[in-house]
């Protein structure tokens, strides 16, 4: 097995938005547009960024630091820290090392990583690049169903006999959003990048089209799983089985009800429908409709503060995505492991400073929305 490049971190990258700077003259436009895009006018992509800035903190004071810890408890596991790298396709795009690189650096910082189903390694190989390290985080598997079910079976063995904790379910994308952004930038997967552990699958069978029928309703969404397939799944596996990509509290209960381990609140990275809320926003209302459920959250995750404020408002976990993309262009695993420990420092500076020697039990009213 090969060992990571190693490369510098650029000069004057201190924070999570310097490495996106930094990435944007890096990388080119066609995967500029990729990775940093969403959907329609972007407007649910920016909310995500924003909601977590207009929460205010109301730090306490002469709180005992004593012992102080960001160690979290998720599925029954101890964790160094709640941070755990999202599921982000295609990675090799972004560096050539792509999600080897980003399994190296999660080790080495142990975060949790979650492997997309559109993963450009295979997930055997990103598996052996985190296993054997003892301070390693949760390593789980992220499952888009696919039309053949059988074929969606042996990639599930797969992520099981590979050592794959737990399978996440993503549930918000039965069709890719309107992401005009790649649309103008003409995207395209460069050669030699594509969704390594989907080869052998054949594309649907599709009666051609008729005038008047729709490529989507007519076609592509035949297939689309229900919550018949979330039982489905949970029968055919002996891993935990979360959903990622939940905002109402009526879908957060008919999990709660399938026993379904966990629930990821998350709007795609703002990459699927456009206008739906920031999950800030989101993340109390499901923390109320299922106490004791365990909620990680996502989407525009960019400072300590917003890992503390995302804690404090019922996550048990948070997870970031294009931020660990950013780091990786810019220095390969060097620059994923980067982001990991800012994000990590930070929350510990947020930590001292609001008297919070743990990630649970916090005072109340630390966070609330700006008047
Ligand atoms: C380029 C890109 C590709 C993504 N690919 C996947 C994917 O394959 N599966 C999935 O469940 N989520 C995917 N996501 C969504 C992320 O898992 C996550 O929800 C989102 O990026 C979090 O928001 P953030 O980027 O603002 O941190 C992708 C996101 C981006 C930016």
């Amino acid at each position: 097995m090969s060992t990571p490049t190693l490369s510098e971190i650029p000069p004057g990258v201190v924070t999570l938005e310097d490495h996106a700077r930094h990435a944007s003259q890096v990388l080119d436009s066609n995967a500029w547009a990729y990775f940093s895009g969403g959907a329609a006018d972007e407007i649910s992509l920016h909310d995500n960024r924003q909601a977590w800035d207009r929460l205010h903190i109301h730090p306490r004071v002469l709180r005992s630091m004593a012992g102080a810890s960001t160690a979290v408890e998720l599925l029954g596991r101890p964790l160094a820290h709640p941070i755990l790298l999202a599921p982000v396709a295609f990675q090799r795009m972004a560096h050539p090392e792509g999600e080897l690189a980003m399994a190296y650096a999660a080790a080495a910082q142990s975060a949790g990583v979650v492997l997309s189903t559109q993963a450009s390694q295979p997930l055997e190989a990103v598996a052996q690049a985190m296993l054997d390290s003892p301070y390693r985080g949760p390593l789980w598997f992220q499952l888009y169903i696919q039309h053949d079910r059988a074929f969606t079976r042996e990639l599930v063995q797969r992520a099981e006999a590979a050592g794959y904790e737990a399978l996440v379910l993503t549930v918000d994308a039965p069709t890719s959003g309107a992401r005009d952004r790649e649309r103008r930038a003409g995207f395209r997967l460069p050669p030699g990048v594509s969704a390594v552990n989907l080869a052998g699958l054949a594309p649907p069978a599709r009666a051609p089209l008729a005038p008047g029928q729709s490529a989507l309703f007519d076609g592509l969404l035949a297939h689309t799983p229900t919550w018949a397939d979330v039982e489905w799944l949970q029968s055919i596996t002996r891993l935990p089985v979360l959903l990622k990509g939940i905002l109402h509290p009526d879908d957060a209960r008919l999990a709660q009800q399938l026993g379904v381990a966990a629930l990821v609140v998350s709007n795609h990275g703002g990459r699927t429908l456009d206008t739906v809320p920031a999950t800030a926003t989101v993340l109390p209302r499901i923390a109320q409709a299922v106490p004791g459920m365990p909620l990680l959250v996502d989407g525009g995750i960019r400072r300590g503060t917003d890992v503390l404020k995302a804690m404090a408002l019922g996550a048990s976990a948070v997870l970031v995505g294009r931020p660990y993309i950013y780091g990786l262009a810019n220095a390969g695993a060097m620059g994923v492991a980067h982001v990991l420990r800012l994000l990590r420092d930070e929350l510990e500076i947020a930590m001292a400073l609001t008297g919070c020697a743990q990630l649970r039990d916090f005072p109340p009213g630390l966070v609330e929305m700006r008047a």
